[in-house]
Order: structure tokens, then sequence, then C-alpha cells
């Protein structure tokens, strides 16, 4: 590649996308470089590999992919997930879901957390990190094989929490062990309404379906679960749910008619209803 530096490919990208930050990221992916490793290296040659891989990942991203999927990873909370087609690529409004969950779970010990519908596991594994080691037992569960091989993947990256996770395979509360109850069960169902028009189009061209859209109100996965998780929730036990900012009526009214009590219906940062909270006495 002649004399053409990193500091050079990060000006080319940063005009060609109009963007300094993405190409900041598309760079550091293309030659292996993180940060620190990344500035250290600035006036150091390219090589053919690293213009290739970056042409490549330019290419896709100017075609419409998310840059999400064209970096193949993303963070969350203090995870950085490998991401790609098969999941859902993690929200900063579900960061929010997870620190409720986290919160609950933290009144019980021991805790026995499940997170259903995990995809790249960005809810299950940051509940396996952040809460104590001792203690804690955490499922991850989706019915998507695909997206479970993935945050299997994502489960091998997070170190000795690792050990208190089991990934499961299945159609909502069918992964989960029968002869066994949970403190705080959450998730992040599909809750797209099948004709909503107003969804991007990055998300619907590029995202699984099958974690998107839950029938014609959108609520059909999430009536499921508020129905389901008594039978597995521990007495006292808590569901948390991430929802449309235009189900929090609904999802309220079904989780108290169900027979929750101490439901909530909490804000995102922007203010929208994004996440019921309910506790199930027991019966
Ligand atoms: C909105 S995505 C959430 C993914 C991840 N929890 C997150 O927050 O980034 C919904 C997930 O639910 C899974 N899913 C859809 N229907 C399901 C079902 N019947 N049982 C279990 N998982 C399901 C999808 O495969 C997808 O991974």
């Amino acid at each position: 590649m002649g004399d053409l530096t990193l500091r050079a490919l990060w000006a080319q990208t940063t005009e060609v996308l109009s963007a300094r930050h993405e190409a900041r990221w598309l760079c550091e992916v293309a030659t292996a470089l993180d940060g620190a490793a990344f500035d250290a290296a600035l006036d150091e040659p390219v090589t053919d590999r690293m213009v290739n891989h970056l042409d490549s990942m330019v290419a896709r991203y100017r075609a419409g992919e998310p840059l999400q999927y064209v970096l193949g990873r993303w963070s969350f909370r203090r995870l950085d997930l490998a991401v790609d087609r098969r999941v859902l690529i993690p929200r900063p409004e579900t960061e929010l879901v997870a620190e409720i969950a986290i919160e609950l779970a933290m009144l019980f010990d021991p805790r026995r957390i499940a997170d259903l519908g995990t995809g790249s596991g960005a809810i299950g594994l940051s509940l396996a990190v952040e809460l104590p080691i001792e203690g804690t037992t955490v499922w991850i569960t989706d019915a998507s094989a695909d997206a479970l091989a993935l945050a299997r993947a994502n489960l091998a990256g997070v170190g000795r929490a690792a050990h208190n996770v089991t990934a499961a395979e299945g159609d909502w509360f069918g992964a989960l062990p029968t002869n066994e109850r949970f403190d705080v069960i959450v998730s992040n169902p599909p809750y797209v309404a099948d004709q909503a028009v107003e969804l991007a189009s990055s998300v619907r061209d590029w995202e699984p379906a099958d974690a998107l859209f839950a029938g014609p109100d959108g609520l059909d996965d999430l009536r499921r679960l508020v129905a389901g998780a008594p039978a597995h929730l521990s007495a006292g036990g808590w569901l948390v749910l991430e929802i449309g900012a235009d189900q929090g009526d609904a999802v309220r009214s079904l989780m108290e008619r169900t027979g929750y009590d101490r439901v909530e219906v909490r804000p995102d940062l922007a203010g929208h209803d994004r996440i019921a909270v309910g506790r199930f006495a027991g019966v």
C-alpha cells in the first residue's frame, strides 16, 4: 500500500462517509486495533489486507447495512457483544431494562434469573456479569437456534460469570426447567405490530423479523409472557418486560388482571413508556 498511514486511511474514510466516529470504528475493526493501540499506530503504514477489509465494510455500510452488523460487535452496558444478522442490535433503552432487573435481583440472595428471548445475550449476560458471582444463577433462552448460537459465543467471552449461566433453546417458558422457580424473569420480546408503518427501513430490512413482530397489535408475545410467568416465578418474584411506547396501558392492565401487584410502567430516557414491572405474590 506504499506509504498510506492509518491516519490517512481514517481521514479518507471520514471523507467518504462524512462521519468521523463511524470511520474510526470501521478503521479500528479493519486494523484490529482498538482505542489507545489505534492512536499509537496512527503513523504506521497500513497493509493491503486492512484496506481490503475496510473497503468491503464501507461498501456494506453505504448499502444501508446497520453499522453494528458491519462492525460485527456493539457495546451494551459493560459488555462488548458480537452481533450479526441473527440477532436484534442491542438498544440503549434495553440497558435500562437490564438495570431494573439487576436492582430487583439484588433483593434476593441467592438469586435466580431468566432472560427469555435473549438474542445476543445482552440482558442476561449483563446480569451475570454485574451481579455477585456468589449466589447468582442466570438462564438465557431463545426460540431461535441461530440467535442462541451467538448468545453462546458471547457467553464464552464473559469470563468467570459464565459458570453461572445456562443457555437453552425453546419457545418462551418451554425452555425453562419445570421444577425451578425464578426470582426475576426479564424479557425484551418482539412487540412491534405486524403492519407497523413507522418502523425504520434499516430495522425492517436488516433485523430478524422473529425478533420484531408480534401480531396485529404487537402484544402477542407480551400476553404470553404475562400469562405464563407466574408458574415460573418464586413467591414475590418479579417480571420485567420491555414494551412499545404505546403499550403501557395495555400491559399494565394485563398484569393487574393476571394478579401481579406493584405493577409499574416506567419511561425510557426519552420519556416514553418502555418498561413494565410487576411482582407475583404467589398463589
Ligand atoms: C426484541 S429481540 C430481543 C433480543 C435481546 N434480548 C435484546 O434485548 O437485545 C426478541 C428476541 O426474542 C426471541 N423470540 C421470539 N419469539 C420467541 C419465542 N416464542 N420464544 C423465545 N424467544 C423468542 C427472538 O428470537 C429474539 O432474539
